[in-house]
C-alpha cells in the first residue's frame, strides 16, 4: 500500500505520523509547495522509525506529483488553516483553487486512488474536489465527522468520568456550527446516554460540540491538528484494511435522506472501494428537520463555489454523476 498526504502543515503531518506508527502502508509520501520543511518533516517522522518501532517509509517531496504515482489512498490537507475571528467558509475562495490543483495533479498519476479531503471548509471543499477528479462520488469523501464525533465523546467521557471508548455516538451534517450530534444514536457501552446524563448538561455539550473547531482556534490562533490529524488516519486504515468500519464521513448525497446533488455528513460503510454503503438512520421529525437546515447552510456554500465557475464542465454536457 501506498498512500499520499497532500499538505506538510500541522494536520497532513499528524496524520502521516498516525499512519506510519500504525504501520498500515509500506510507503507514505507527503507532499507540499514548501521544499525545506515537507522533505525535513518527512525525515523527521521518518527518524522516529527506530523509536516508534514502524517500517513505514515516509518521504517528502516538493510539488513532485510523479513520486506519489500510484498511491491507493490519498489524504489531501492543503490550504489555509483559519484565524481566529475566520468562519471556516471564508476560505473557500482560496482553498477552492488549491485543492482544484491538487487534485487534478492527484488523479493524473494515481487515477485508481481514493481521495480523503480534509481542507476546509470541509464539505464545499468535498464538493470541489469531487468535481476536479472525475471520480465516482464512493472514492471522493471527506473527513469531519469522526473529528466531530471525537470532541462530542471526548465532552462526554470528561463530564461522565468514564473512558471515551465506551462512548458510541454518530453526528450528521456539515462540518459548522449547524453539525447535529445525536442524542438518540449515543450509548454509553449500549446504554442510552440520557440514562446518564442531564438533558441539560447533554444541550451544553452538543453546543460545545458544534463550536469545537472554534474553540480550539480561539486558544491555539490557528486551527486543530491532533485530532484532525488521526482522524484522517484511521479513515484511511478503514480502507487499507479493508475493514468496513461504520463512520460519519462527507458523502455525496444521491436521495439518501431526501437530499441531493450536496455533500453532507452521514453514517458510512468504509472499505476497499471507499463508501460501500451510505446507512440511512430512521431520524425522527425533529432531526430530519436539523439536518435539512444543515444541508440548506452546505448548498448555500456549495452555490459560492459553483459561482467561482472554476468547473465549467459541470454546466456543460459531461456533468459528473453522483454515484
Ligand atoms: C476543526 C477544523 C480542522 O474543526 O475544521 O478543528
Amino acid at each position: 500500500m501506498k498512500i499520499t498526504v497532500v499538505g506538510a502543515g500541522n494536520v497532513g503531518t499528524t496524520c502521516a505520523t498516525e499512519m506510519a506508527e500504525k504501520e498500515i502502508a509500506e510507503e507514505i509520501i507527503l507532499v507540499d509547495i514548501k521544499e525545506g520543511i515537507t522533505k525535513g518533516k518527512a525525515l523527521d517522522i521518518w527518524q522516529a522509525s527506530a523509536i516508534q518501532s514502524f517500517d513505514t517509509r515516509v518521504e517528502g517531496v516538493s510539488n513532485d506529483y510523479e513520486a506519489t504515482k500510484d498511491s491507493d489512498v490519498v489524504v489531501i490537507t492543503a490550504g489555509l488553516p483559519r484565524k481566529p475571528g475566520m468562519s471556516r467558509d471564508d476560505l473557500i475562495h482560496t482553498n477552492a483553487l488549491i485543492v482544484k490543483e491538487v487534485t487534478e495533479n492527484i488523479v493524473k498519476y494515481s487515477p485508481d486512488a481514493i481521495l480523503i479531503v480534509v481542507s476546509n471548509p470541509l464539505d464545499v471543499m468535498t464538493y470541489a474536489a469531487f468535481l476536479a477528479s472525475k471520480k465516482s462520488s464512493s472514492r471522493v469523501f471527506g473527513m469531519a465527522g469522526i473529528l466531530d464525533t471525537a470532541r462530542y465523546k471526548s465532552f462526554l467521557a470528561s463530564e461522565l468520568n468514564i473512558s471515551p471508548k465506551s462512548i458510541h455516538a454518530i453526528l450528521m451534517g456539515g462540518h459548522g456550527d449547524s453539525m447535529v450530534p445525536l442524542p438518540r444514536y449515543t450509548t454509553v457501552a449500549g446504554i442510552p446516554v440520557n440514562e446518564l446524563i442531564s438533558s441539560e448538561k447533554l444541550n451544553s455539550i452538543i453546543e460545545r460540540t458544534k463550536k469545537g473547531g472554534t474553540e480550539l482556534v480561539n486558544l491555539m490562533g490557528t486551527s486543530a491538528w491532533y485530532a484532525p490529524g488521526a482522524a484522517a488516519a484511521q479513515m484511511a486504515e478503514a480502507i487499507v484494511k479493508n475493514s468496513r468500519r461504520v463512520f460519519p464521513v462527507c458523502a455525496a448525497l444521491n436521495g439518501e435522506y431526501g437530499l441531493k446533488d450536496l455533500h453532507l455528513g452521514v453514517p458510512v460503510v468504509l472499505g476497499k472501494n471507499g463508501i460501500e454503503k451510505i446507512i440511512e438512520l430512521k431520524l425522527n421529525g425533529e432531526e430530519m428537520k436539523m439536518v435539512r437546515e444543515s444541508a440548506k447552510q452546505v448548498k448555500e456554500l456549495m452555490k459560492i463555489l459553483d459561482d467561482m465557475n472554476i468547473f465549467p464542465e459541470k454546466f456543460g454536457d459531461k456533468n459528473p454523476v453522483l454515484h
